[in-house]
C-alpha cells in the first residue's frame, strides 16, 4: 500500500537546505541498520534541535526489511516528540539508490527524498536515469540528490577502486537537465574507514601519526561558483576517530591504519554551499569499539542489552559532537 512521507510525520530536505546553503551549516545524514543506531540519532538530534536525515541504503534495506524501516522512521518522530523535540526535522532518506525501480519503491513507501546514484554510468546515461527518477519523485513532492564525479572506497553496495572529481564544467547542464535537487560531488572523500593508503598520507613529525592529503576544495569552489546557492552534498565524511579505531584495536580487532577525514576539513566544507555531510562509518567504529570493550570487560555478559546500552552511549556522544562541532547544525530545527 502506497504511504507520502507527509502522513508519517517526515519532511523532504527542500526548506531544510535553502536554509542550510543561506546559514553556512551543513545537515547530519546517518545512515542506519538496527534500533540502537535510530535511538542514538534521535536522542542526539533531540537534544541539539538539529534537522537531520535518517539514510537507508540498498544494504539496511536488505538487511533490515524496508518495511520496517519506515515504521521505525515514522516511530522515531513519535519518539522525538516524546522527548521534548516539539517540531522534528526529519527526513527518510533511500542512500545509493541504483536503479528506478528502487527509487520507485521508496517514494512509495514513505521516504521523504531518495538519491539515484547513477555516477558510474556515462554522463548521458546518468543524465537520463536521474531525470526519470526526478520525474516520478516529484509528483509526490519527494526531493532527489544525483551524483557527478566518483568517490573511491569499498562497501557492500557501494564501490569503486579509485575516485574522479567532480568536473566543474559539466555541473550546470546537468542540474539544469535532471531538474534534481541537490547534488553529491567528488573532492576527495571516499567510503569506509580506509579513506587513504599510509602512502598517499604524510606524517606529523611531532606524534608520528598519518595526516592525510586535503580535499579538493579548488573544486568545491568552481562547483559552487557555476551554481549559486544549490545544495550540494559530501559522501564519505566520517573522519574515523582514532579513539575508536584504538577501542577496536585494543580489544581485539584489527584495523590498521584505518584514516577518515580531517573534521576542520569537513567543517571548512559546511561552512560553503556543502549542505549536507554523510556519516556512517564513525557510527560503525563507535558501536564496535564500545561492544567490544564492554564484551572484553565484562566476559560473563550474554544480555545484548548489556553490551548494545553503551554502545548506543557512544554513538549519541559521537552524533552530537558532530552536530555542534562539525555541521554546525545545533538549534536549527526548534
Ligand atoms: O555509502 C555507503 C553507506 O556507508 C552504506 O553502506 O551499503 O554497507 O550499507 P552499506
Ligand atoms: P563514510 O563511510 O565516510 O561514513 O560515508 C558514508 C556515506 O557516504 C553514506 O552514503
Ligand atoms: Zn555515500
Amino acid at each position: 500500500m502506497k504511504v507520502s512521507f507527509k502522513e508519517l510525520g517526515l519532511v523532504n530536505t527542500r526548506e531544510m537546505f535553502a536554509k542550510a546553503v543561506k546559514g553556512g551549516y551543513a545537515i547530519p545524514a546517518f545512515n542506519f541498520n538496527n534500533m540502537e543506531q535510530l535511538q542514538a540519532i534521535i536522542q542526539a538530534s533531540a537534544e541539539t534541535k538539529s534537522p537531520v536525515i535518517l539514510q537507508v541504503s540498498k544494504g539496511a534495506r536488505n538487511y533490515a526489511n524496508q518495511t520496517l524501516l519506515r515504521y521505525m522512521a515514522q516511530g522515531a518522530v513519535e519518539y522525538a516528540k516524546e522527548l521534548g523535540w516539539k517540531k522534528p526535522q526529519i527526513v527518510l532518506h533511500l542512500d545509493h539508490g541504483d536503479s528506478y525501480e528502487l527509487c520507485k519503491s521508496c517514494v512509495d513507501f514513505g521516504f521523504s527524498s531518495v538519491m539515484i546514484d547513477a555516477s558510474s554510468l556515462p554522463y548521458e546515461e546518468n543524465v537520463k536515469l536521474t531525470r526519470k527518477v526526478v520525474n516520478y519523485a516529484h509528483k509526490y513532492d519527494v526531493t532527489v540528490e544525483a551524483e557527478l564525479g566518483v568517490l573511491a572506497g569499498v562497501e557492500d553496495e557501494v564501490s569503486s577502486a579509485v575516485s574522479h572529481y567532480t568536473k566543474p564544467e559539466e555541473v550546470i547542464d546537468f542540474v539544469k537537465k535532471t531538474k534534481c535537487d541537490s547534488l553529491a560531488i567528488s573532492i576527495g572523500t571516499s567510503h569506509g574507514a580506509y579513506k587513504f593508503t599510509p602512502e598517499q598520507c604524510t606524517r606529523d613529525p611531532k606524534t608520528g601519526k598519518l595526516v592525510p592529503p586535503p580535499l579538493a576544495f579548488d573544486v568545491l569552489k568552481a562547483v559552487e561558483k557555476k551554481l549559486p546557492g544549490f545544495p550540494i552534498v559530501l559522501h564519505g565524511s566520517s573522519s574515523v576517530p582514532q579513539e575508536y579505531v584504538d577501542m577496536c584495536n585494543q580489544y581485539g580487532g584489527k584495523l590498521p591504519n584505518a584514516i577518515g577525514i580531517p573534521e576542520e576539513q569537513l567543517r571548512k566544507a559546511a561552512k560553503s554551499a556543502v549542505c549536507k555531510i554523510n556519516i556512517d562509518s564513525d557510527s560503525r567504529l563507535a558501536m564496535t569499539g564500545a561492544i567490544r570493550k564492554h564484551l572484553a570487560e565484562n566476559p560473563g555478559h550474554f544480555d545484548p542489552r548489556q553490551y548494545l546500552k553503551p554502545a548506543r552511549e557512544e554513538m549519541k556522544k559521537m552524533y552530537i559532537h558532530k552536530i555542534i562541532n562539525v555541521l554546525g547544525s545545533n538549534g536549527k530545527a526548534r
